[in-house]
């Protein structure tokens, strides 16, 4: 099994160690092989994306993906920024189906700023669509406006845009995922004012038929943010398109108290994917051994499923996760008086230790 291993930028190279270190210990099973993405490929070769770094990914069985961006990279051409790396691989690999669990540990409870009776026992799937929509609609630009009020003047713009096939591969995605679970799909959009949204809804009304089992529902994106901080666990499967679903499956992380514990999957169509954790790069805590590796390692979890076909292993490291929050061991992230705080690459070790 090959597996590419792409730090990145900020902590990525610190939650990335922490997860090798799991994984090199169910056995040597894998070829992991290291390549530079995003900031650090940028210094290292002028590009976040190098060819080399998308022909290991292409070549490769599955993608652990640690995080991108550093402000130092923030005055960079868009084209060059780390950022594109991340999109580039979704872009070119065909990873169209993001999948973004939102799950309250119980033992974490108390890190979330919602009342622990709203989000105890939380467990919601964000199915976010990544391959099109306003993220990578042309035209765009900046150009000279021809608004009556202000012509002339300089005007950015982008192109939001869904085609039926698109919306009904997610979608599909999205029903499967949700006969699996609880048996409901919210698909949320914004058809009460674009006309890409109210065709979105065509498409998932008539996709519902197909799931007769699967308890369809639509949501404006304005009323799931609030419903989400109102009555997340109203929610199963909530699917949606690359923007809306950027802005939701952030705030639904949070509900959980720490998005340093959650993990994602982006998969093309044969299921080979890029497992990266839900946070970002978090430059202002890089190289201080303090971040919370625990979505990374759980996000390695998700890449044995459904990438490697190792069910047994992907539950054996999801057990030694939740043995080490009741043990009490915690990053400074979801420290709370009286239990133990660890460091990153102490927080591999405690899981590792709880393999067995
Ligand atoms: C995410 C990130 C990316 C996105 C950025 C880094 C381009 O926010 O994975 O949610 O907007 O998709
Ligand atoms: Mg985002």
């Amino acid at each position: 099994m090959k597996i590419a291993v792409l730090p990145g930028d900020g902590i990525g190279p610190e939650i990335i160690a922490a997860t090798v270190l799991v994984l090199q210990a169910l056995g040597p099973r894998f070829n992991l092989e290291t390549a530079p993405v995003g900031g650090a490929a940028y210094d290292f070769s002028g590009h976040p994306l190098p060819p080399a770094t998308l022909a290991l990914a292409q070549s490769a069985n599955a993608i652990l993906f640690g995080a991108v961006g550093d402000w130092k990279y923030d005055t960079l051409p868009r084209e060059l920024r780390p950022e594109q790396a991340i999109l580039g691989l979704r872009k070119h690999l065909g990873l169209f189906a993001n999948f973004r669990p939102a799950i309250c540990y119980p033992e974490l409870t108390a890190a979330s700023s919602l009342k622990p009776e709203i989000i105890g026992g939380l467990d919601i799937l964000i199915v976010r669509e990544l391959n099109g929509d306003i993220y990578f609609g042309s035209p765009r630009g900046i150009r000279h406006s021809e608004h009556p009020l202000f012509p002339g003047v300089r005007e950015g713009f982008d192109t939001m845009h869904y085609s039926e096939p698109e919306v009904e591969r997610i979608g599909r995605v999205a029903f499967e995922a949700a006969r699996k679970r609880s048996k409901k799909v919210c698909s949320v959009d914004k058809a009460n004012v674009l006309e890409t949204s109210q065709l979105w809804r065509e498409v998932m009304t008539r996709l519902g038929q197909d799931y007769a089992d699967v308890e369809l529902s639509h949501m404006y994106v304005d009323n799931a943010a609030m419903q989400l901080v109102k009555a997340p666990k109203a929610f199963d499967v909530v699917v949606t398109g690359n923007l809306f679903g950027d802005i939701l499956s952030d705030e639904a992380a949070m509900l959980t108290g720490s998005i340093g514990m959650l993990p994602s999957a982006s998969l093309d169509k044969n299921n080979k994917g890029l497992y990266e954790p839900s946070h970002g790069s978090a430059p202002d805590i890089a190289g201080k051994n303090i971040a919370n590796p625990l979505a990374t390692i759980l996000s390695a979890a998700m890449m044995l499923r459904y990438s490697l076909g190792m069910t047994a292993e992907a539950e054996r490291i999801e057990r030694a996760v939740q043995k080490v929050l009741t043990q009490g061991y915690r990053t400074v992230d979801i420290f709370t008086p009286g239990t133990t705080q660890l460091g990153t690459h102490e927080m591999g070790v405690a899981v590792v230790q709880a393999l067995s």
